[in-house]
């Protein structure tokens, strides 16, 4: 019996400042079992060594079904039909069919093909502290940290960017779930959601244009290497993860550099330095702070504690970049850190496929909102910053600042 307090993991509170529990988990109960609000059952796994042999090991499995005991399968919650598709998407199955979805999109964010959009990402940046015009006020996540990489994902994707701010609202509800089981208040936003994409499917086939989803069309209308639910899952996933997640490093690392005033002016005097200071970001803030979830296949040992097959794991990103064995003065902010070895973008054949993409636009985003607005401040007591509830991942709900002109 565990003799650690049970935090809520899911909850805006835990979210704000998760790091001495984790610091605890680490040291006494590396392997340890909690619940989610709906009762489910995980196993939090807090250390760096063991994080990465559940990235892994083929031990681990992601697709559930081919974990569950006959009894568990029959025991398994009810999915909505119109849910099923979405779980055909690649972060949710194992190879070969995870092989062969990636390989699909892979080329479309490898580094060099990144490395073209610096210019359109720069332009964007630009344009969005344009607009914040005479104001010497702003919520820095809704006016730049979350606009930046959705339009440039829905860009990439061709989906119309005026419907972004629906598309905000849908993700939003996704991945405000506080448990892999769909509630009913989720279900609305994920009808229209999906109703919205196989409408555009629709309007892409009639006229297909230079863009990720027509190619998707092409290879799905070839026959043989992706089908209709996998595109959907493809898409609604892509929309989901270019998002939600880049967010949270721009406006948890600013957050980070407002509180480290320090550090924050000598990457102003220094801007070559973000390369190493975005790792850093990442490591310190975890904008994804848990892996989503893993299944043993059969009954697993992990620092002598047995997880039970079936049952669900999650590898706890935010302490694994934390764990002392690794990392000098882990709670430390240190820009200039190297060698910085941190699992903010995961590990094994999950790893983060929008890695460079993530990267290069919280390096822009940050250095041209630092080299463009002089004595930005915190508008707010930092006590008082709202998080979002979520299963896994780590953001503010509102990052409210201020500037002298
Ligand atoms: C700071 C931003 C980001 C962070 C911290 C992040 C983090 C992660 C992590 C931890 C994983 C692995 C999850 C696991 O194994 O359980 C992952 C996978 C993934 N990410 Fe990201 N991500 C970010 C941005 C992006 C962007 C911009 C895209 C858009 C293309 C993206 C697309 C994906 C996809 C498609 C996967 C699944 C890969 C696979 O299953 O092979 N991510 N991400």
């Amino acid at each position: 019996m565990s003799v650690l307090p049970q935090p809520n993991i899911v909850s805006a509170e835990f979210k704000a400042d998760p790091f001495p529990f984790l610091a605890q988990l680490r040291a006494t109960e590396p392997v340890y079992r909690t619940t989610l609000p709906d009762g489910t059952p995980v196993w939090l796994v807090a250390r760096y060594n063991d994080v990465l042999t559940l990235l892994r090991d083929e031990r681990f499995t992601k697709n559930r079904r081919s974990a569950l005991t006959p009894e568990q399968a029959r025991k398994l919650p009810w999915t909505p039909p119109m849910f099923r598709p979405l779980e055909r998407n690649m972060l949710d199955l194992d190879p070969p069919d995870h092989t062969r979805l990636r390989s699909l999109v892979h080329k479309a964010f490898t580094p060099q093909l990144v490395d073209k959009m610096r210019t359109r990402v720069q332009a964007l940046a630009d344009e969005l502290l344009d607009l914040v015009g005479p104001r010497s006020e702003i919520d820095l996540i809704k006016d730049y940290a979350l606009p930046l990489p959705m339009t440039i994902i829905t860009e990439i994707l061709g989906v119309p960017t005026k419907d972004r701010d629906n598309f905000h609202k849908w993700s939003n509800a996704v991945v405000s779930l506080t448990s892999p089981k769909p509630t009913l208040r989720v279900i609305p936003s994920v009808w229209r959601f999906i109703r919205y994409l196989r409408r555009f499917f629709k309007v892409r086939r009639r006229d297909p244009r230079d863009d990720l989803v027509s190619a998707l069309i092409r290879a799905e209308e070839a026959g043989d290497r992706l089908n209709e639910d996998e595109l959907l899952a493809m898409v609604f996933l892509l929309l989901i993860a270019g998002q939600e997640t880049t967010v949270n490093l721009i406006g948890n690392g600013m957050l980070a550099l407002l509180q480290n005033p320090h550090q924050m002016e000598r990457l102003r005097s220094e801007p070559s330095l973000i390369k190493f200071a975005v790792e850093e970001l990442l490591r310190y803030t975890s904008p994804v702070l848990m892996t989503t979830e893993r299944y043993a296949l059969d009954n697993a040992t992990m620092q002598e504690v047995k997880i039970p097959r079936g049952e669900m794991i999650l590898g706890v990103i935010g302490s694994a970049n934390r764990d002392e064995t690794v990392f000098d003065t882990p709670d430390e902010l240190n820009l200039a850190r190297e060698p910085n070895k941190h699992l903010s973008f995961g590990q094994g054949i999950h790893f983060c496929l929008g890695a460079p993409l993530a990267r290069m636009e919280s390096q822009i985003a940050i250095n041209t909102l630092l080299a463009r607005v002089p004595n930005l401040q915190l508008k707010i007591d930092p006590e008082s910053l709202r998080w979002r509830p979520s299963m896994l991942l780590r953001g503010l709900q509102t990052l409210p600042v201020k500037f002298l002109r």
